[in-house]
C-alpha cells in the first residue's frame, strides 16, 4: 500500500511517516513540498505518487490565532480540504483527514458520539467543521477521524510547556475545569495505520470516527501528572504545585469547549481496536527527553 502524507512535519503527520514499512510505504511531504491550499500542487502530486491513500494531517491549528485571521484558516481548513477531497475522488485515492474534538460546543455531559450535533465555538473549530462538511461532500471514500489533546515529540505542545514552566517558575495555575483524553501523536498514527489497512483492503468503512484514550481528566490533573512524571524520570528537578483555575480566570482568544471527551466505541467497533491508556506513551515521552 502507497501512503502520501500532506502536513508531514507536523505531531501527527511526523509519526505517520515513520510507520514507513514495506507494506505500509509512506511518503510525506511538508507544507514546502506540498501546499494543500495550491489545487495545481496537489494534482500534480497525486499523479507523481499515485498513492493508494492520502492522509491528510495538514492544518491550520493556532487556535487562538484563528479567531484573527480566520481566512487563512478557512483557507487550509476548509477549502483545501474539499479540494484535496475533489481531487482524491477524481483519481480513487482514499483519504484519512483528521479533524478535532472542536466542532463541539462541550455542553454535553457525556462523550460526544460521531452523531452529535456539531457546534463550534470558535474560528479553528468552524474552519475544521467547515472542512469536514467539504470533503464529504467531495468523496464517499474519505474517513475523518476526529482526535483531540494531540502530544508529540516535536517540543511545541502542551506537555513540553508544563515541563518547561515548571522548570522556571515555582507557582503554576492550570484549568481545571476543561475535560478531555490527552492523545499521544504515536498512538493517533498507528490508529491511522490500522484504517488505512482495513479501508484499502475494499473493506467499506468510510465514515466519521472519534479517536480517544483513557483516562480523561482535566488540563491541570494532565500538568499535575507531567510534573510528577517529569520529577520521578529526573527531567525536572522538582515537581512544583499545580493550583486549580476556571477558565475565566485564564482568559484566551477563542472559546474553548468545557467537555472534550469523545466516544471512541464506533472507531474500536469497526477496526478491532483496544482503547489505550496515554500513560505509558506520556513516560516513553518523556524519558525520551532525558
Ligand atoms: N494539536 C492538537 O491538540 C489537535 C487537537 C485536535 C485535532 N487536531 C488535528 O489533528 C491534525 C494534526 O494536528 P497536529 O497537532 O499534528 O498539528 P501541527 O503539529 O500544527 O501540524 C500541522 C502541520 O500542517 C502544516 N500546514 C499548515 N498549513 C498547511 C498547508 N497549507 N499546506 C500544507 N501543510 C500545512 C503545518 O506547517 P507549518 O508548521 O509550516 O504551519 C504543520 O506542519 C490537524 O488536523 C488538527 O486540526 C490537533
Amino acid at each position: 500500500m502507497k501512503v502520501l502524507v500532506a502536513g508531514a512535519a507536523g505531531q501527527v503527520g511526523s509519526e505517520v511517516v515513520r510507520l514507513d514499512a514495506p507494506d505500509f510505504s509512506v511518503a510525506g511531504l511538508d507544507r514546502q513540498d506540498l501546499d494543500i491550499t495550491k489545487p495545481d500542487q496537489v494534482a500534480h502530486r497525486l499523479d507523481a505518487l499515485a498513492p493508494d491513500i492520502l492522509v491528510n494531517c495538514a492544518a491550520y491549528t493556532a487556535v487562538d490565532r484563528a479567531e484573527d485571521e480566520p481566512q487563512l484558516a478557512y483557507a487550509a481548513n476548509a477549502d483545501a480540504v474539499g479540494v484535496l477531497g475533489e481531487a482524491c475522488a477524481a483519481r480513487r485515492i482514499g483519504i484519512i483527514h483528521l479533524s478535532t474534538d472542536y466542532v463541539f460546543d462541550g455542553a454535553k455531559s457525556a462523550s460526544y458520539a460521531e452523531d452529535d450535533a456539531p457546534n463550534p465555538l470558535g474560528v479553528y473549530g468552524a474552519s475544521k467543521l467547515a472542512g469536514e462538511q467539504a470533503l464529504r461532500t467531495a468523496t464517499d471514500r474519505c474517513v475523518i477521524l476526529r482526535v483531540s489533546w494531540v502530544f508529540g515529540r516535536l517540543g511545541r505542545g502542551f506537555v513540553d510547556t508544563m515541563l518547561g514552566l515548571a522548570r522556571d517558575r515555582r507557582d503554576l495555575a492550570v484549568v481545571d475545569d476543561q475535560v478531555g483524553a490527552p492523545s499521544p501523536a504515536t498512538a493517533i498514527a498507528a490508529t491511522v495505520r490500522a484504517i488505512a489497512k482495513t479501508v484499502v483492503r475494499g473493506d467499506d468503512r468510510w465514515d466519521t470516527y472519534h479517536y480517544s484514550t483513557t483516562p480523561a481528566l482535566s488540563w491541570c490533573a494532565f500538568a499535575r501528572e507531567i510534573v510528577r512524571v517529569g520529577a520521578q524520570m529526573g527531567v525536572l528537578n522538582t515537581a512544583p504545585p499545580i493550583r486549580a483555575i476556571s477558565t475565566s480566570e485564564w482568559p484566551s482568544k477563542a472559546v474553548r469547549p468545557l467537555n472534550s471527551r469523545l466516544d471512541a466505541a464506533k472507531l474500536r467497533r469497526a477496526f478491532g481496536l483496544d482503547t489505550q491508556s496515554w500513560q505509558p506513551s506520556l513516560r516513553e515521552y518523556i524519558r525520551s527527553l532525558r
